[in-house]
């Protein structure tokens, strides 16, 4: 599918985003094995929480509802059933390395494979720290979906992770449920903690200490009401676009804004951005708050360091809107965006030149420099959500019309994104 977008007068709006997916993942992979039925309302429309659904269905769970709002009938720690068929995680990371730590604490073997992309994606990652625990791990060349996984009964350790990854220290962290005793995992830079926060809700015992997050196994997990804020990367876009587009202003309401995630709010205030974020609130213990902001010019500014892990899905939109600040964004010790959906060093950097946008690659990072002005181009998603919207938002600021090729690619984590990005006419 192909999207025409032409550049964008100043607006003024208040828009709907859809529930954050990284929380709507763990409710749901943790609702599964929680006792009773949870409710979560406002849950991801995206194709990705949807492939966690599934997975869960596949395991013998009840999911009853549709739309943003789901019950979850949970049967315990010890509830799955081995699945009859295959589990598919699609497009989703999260799901394949999120839940298998979930499926190497099962008394069955189980499969999960995914699409092309994830097809390419590393899964090492997680296989060490789980056939540490005992289980043991089959994946194409010893590290590519499909994971056949064998089940057994887990040993609790304590792992320190190689890499700054939430999606693997929440699979040792579900492992860690089915062992006995404590299991821990010492992070390098401190990621999303969205699963201590849920494990928490359902009644895990989480303690955290500075880099090292413990859980204790074997809890008694306790189904809750839940709801998901909306998420805070989807969010990105719009405030982005709203910084792009001279004297526009935009609001966005009941946005997670949990600090583990809001680093993008600080960095855009500290290049000059008008940012507000009144109503904040807690919602089983995640914050929660409106965003609201107007469009002002911004210096430009360095993303290194613990920052790149704080801000890795943002960086797409934000190495756009390194062009259009005074001085540039420039990112560094960023090797894990290569290994995402796409390499997005490489997808952003193709945009970014054929909308006429000097751009430097590096091999852990890229360069925009400042005061570049965008150019109308055919531009090409890559099959990437991320990339099909932050040119998206690109291309609002060109001096003609753009079209985004593979402008299907939103549905995996925003299906709404066309329609919400023409409400700002
Ligand atoms: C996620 C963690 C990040 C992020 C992904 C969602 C999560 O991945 O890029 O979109 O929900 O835990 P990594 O764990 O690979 O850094």
């Amino acid at each position: 599918m192909e999207k025409r977008i032409v550049p964008a007068q100043k607006f003024s709006a208040d828009i709907a985003l859809p529930g954050d997916k990284s929380i709507s993942h763990r409710y749901a992979m943790i609702a599964a094995i929680a006792e009773g039925e949870t409710r979560i309302r406002n849950y991801s429309t995206g194709a990705d929480c949807h492939s966690t659904l599934g997975c869960v269905r596949g395991l013998g769970i009840d999911v009853a509802g549709s739309g943003t709002e789901f019950t979850i009938r949970g049967q315990g720690l010890d509830g799955l059933r081995a699945p009859a068929a295959d589990l598919d995680a699609g497009n989703s990371g999260s799901t394949i390395r999120m839940l298998s730590g979930i499926l190497a604490g099962q008394p069955f073997v189980s499969r999960i494979f995914g699409d092309e992309s994830l097809s390419r994606r590393p899964m090492r990652r997680i296989m060490t720290p789980l056939a540490q625990m005992g289980a043991e791990i089959r994946a194409r060349e010893g590290k590519f979906p499909p994971l056949e996984i064998h089940g057994a009964r887990l040993r609790p350790i304590e792992y320190a992770l190689p890499v700054a990854s939430a999606q693997v220290k929440t699979c040792v962290l579900l492992a860690g449920l089915f062992a006995e005793g404590e299991t821990s995992v010492v992070e390098p830079v401190r990621s999303r903690d969205h699963t201590e926060i849920a494990l928490r809700e359902f009644g895990a015992e989480v303690t955290v200490e500075r880099r090292k997050i413990a859980v204790a196994g074997r809890p008694k997990l306790a189904a809750r009401e839940l709801a998901v804020p909306s998420d805070l990367s989807s969010a990105a876009f719009f405030i982005v676009a709203a910084l792009l587009v001279p004297g526009s202003n935009l609001a966005v309401r009941g946005v997670g804004l949990n600090p583990t995630r809001s680093a993008l709010l600080d960095f855009l205030t500290g290049m000059g951005a008008k940012i507000r974020v009144p109503n904040l609130e807690s919602h089983n213990g995640e914050l929660v708050g409106d965003i609201v902001v107007e469009h002002a010019p911004l210096r430009g500014g360095t993303i290194a360091n613990g920052l790149t892990a704080a801000l890795i899905d943002e960086i797409p939109v934000l190495a756009v809107l390194g062009a259009a600040t005074e001085e540039g964004i420039a990112v560094k010790d960023a090797s894990e965006l290569r290994i995402k959906e796409t390499d997005r060093i490489r997808t952003v950097v193709e945009n970014l030149r054929r909308m006429g946008i000097a751009a430097e690659e590096l091999p852990d990072g890229l360069v925009v420099p400042g005061r570049q002005k965008f150019h109308a181009a055919r531009i090409d998603s890559f099959g990437d959500h991320r990339i099909a919207m932050a040119f998206a938002v690109a291309a609002l600021r060109a001096d003609g019309e753009s079209t985004i090729q593979g402008a299907e690619a939103v549905s995996i984590s925003f299906p709404e994104f066309w329609e919400t990005l023409a409400r700002l006419g």
